[in-house]
């Protein structure tokens, strides 16, 4: 028994039926493309989201989470109900709950479950806890009620419960990654019509690493900028006649821009076009094993974000600026930005360097000093026991 299970037993007395874990995410590429249809290309972290849980008779969801200040948190499944966004010190538990409302609207027969949570995804890095909490949660219900749901569905399902009941207005790449990433891997998701390929991602024998770069710039994706953005794209898509910015194709980018009167939808439509053709050549450079070669790719993308997208923030571009100098391959800001986390692509025996350019260049700045590990793709949710 592992000490989320043991946790479990001391909390409830008794122990769970079983344990379900749901990894965070790095994206590697293929930002702001999934809410327009796009292609994306996460990997899935060695951090995860516990979930020990048993069946309950009744129809509460009684949900616990390690190292919050809310204790035990109890819902009826027959009154959950959205609050935007969730506030106070129990906002956490809008996540369980709202992947057991998305069942339960869904018409997916559910009853009610103990839940005992323990994460190591850092909050607010834009490494996709909230996802994880998500994902697990939803393949524990799963299990538990044998509802025999695919791995899609039930990222569709958690994403459900980020937009309706958590009111965040997020893509399907999060819950997608960690619902289905394979060990050693990226996950190349077309964002429309949910097609899946699992490309071999081995840093370590190309004799590289990726370093994820925390800036501790907290950055919330329910504040307006994120839905502002969506609503810019999907506004230009409207001016293009194309049913999302994903069908406006690289080669027709310069016709389409100069069918724009607003430079602001310029810009974003630009960023967004790019994206997915950068995303298209990292994907083939992993495929024919040319890691090292996605790096300008990558910083590219970074600059797309900052100037034409304006998603960055000084902390994510001093990150990139500072590990770019020490020597590594490429660097991007990962996720929505605003802050969060950047990622960078370095020699293996660069790390002690990077890291060190990094965090001296955050001091000299006066930033609280980034929190940067190395990650290597890991594998997607699953039931440890
Ligand atoms: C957040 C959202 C994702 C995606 C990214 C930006 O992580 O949850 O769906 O839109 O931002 O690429």
């Amino acid at each position: 028994m592992n000490r989320t299970a043991q946790g479990f037993r001391v909390l409830y007395g008794h122990p769970p039926e079983g344990v379900w874990a749901a990894p965070g995410r790095v994206n590697l590429i293929g930002e702001h493309t999934d809410y327009n249809d796009g292609f994306v290309l996460p990997f899935a972290l060695p951090q995860r989201t516990e979930v020990a849980a048993a069946r309950r008779t009744d129809r509460i969801l009684r949900v616990h989470s390690v190292g919050t200040a809310s204790g035990t948190v109890s819902r009826d499944l027959a009154e959950l109900d959205p609050v935007h966004p969730p506030q106070g010190p129990d906002s956490w538990a809008a996540y369980p709950a709202g992947v057991a409302w998305a069942l339960l609207e869904a018409d997916v027969p559910i009853g009610g479950a103990d839940l005992y949570i323990r994460s190591d995804v850092p909050a607010g890095a834009g490494l996709s806890s909230s996802a994880a909490l998500e994902v697990a949660t939803a393949l524990a219900l799963d299990d538990l009620y044998a509802l025999g749901l695919t791995r899609t569905e039930l990222a569709a399902l958690a994403r459900r419960a980020e937009n309706a009941y958590v009111g965040v207005p997020c893509g399907v790449m999060d819950q997608m990654v960690s619902a289905c990433a394979v060990e050693g891997h990226a996950l190349h998701l077309d964002t429309r019509t949910l097609a899946q390929r699992h490309i071999p991602f081995d840093c370590a024998s190309a004799g590289l690493r990726l370093l994820v770069i925390d800036t501790r710039v907290k950055h919330s994706l329910a504040d307006g900028a994120y839905a502002e953005r969506r609503a810019a794209c999907h506004r230009a898509a409207a001016a293009l006649g194309v049913p999302s910015l994903r069908d406006v194709p690289y080669g027709d980018l310069e016709r389409a821009l100069a069918r724009l009167d607003d430079p602001v939808g310029r810009k974003r439509v630009r960023h967004v076009v790019t994206e997915n053709e950068r995303v298209r050549r990292t994907g083939e450079l992993l495929r024919a094993g040319r890691l090292r070669e996605a790096g300008p790719l990558l910083t590219e993308g970074h600059l797309s974000l900052r100037d034409d997208y304006e998603v960055s923030c000084p902390e994510l571009d001093l990150a990139v600026s500072a590990a770019g100098a020490a020597g590594a391959h490429g660097s991007r800001m990962t996720g929505g930005g605003f802050g969060g986390s950047a990622l960078s692509l370095i020699d293996a025996d660069a790390e002690p360097a990077v890291t060190r350019a990094v965090t001296e260049a955050f001091v000299r700045e006066g930033y609280a000093p980034p929190r940067v590990t190395a990650a290597a793709p890991s594998a997607g949710a699953a039931r440890l026991h």
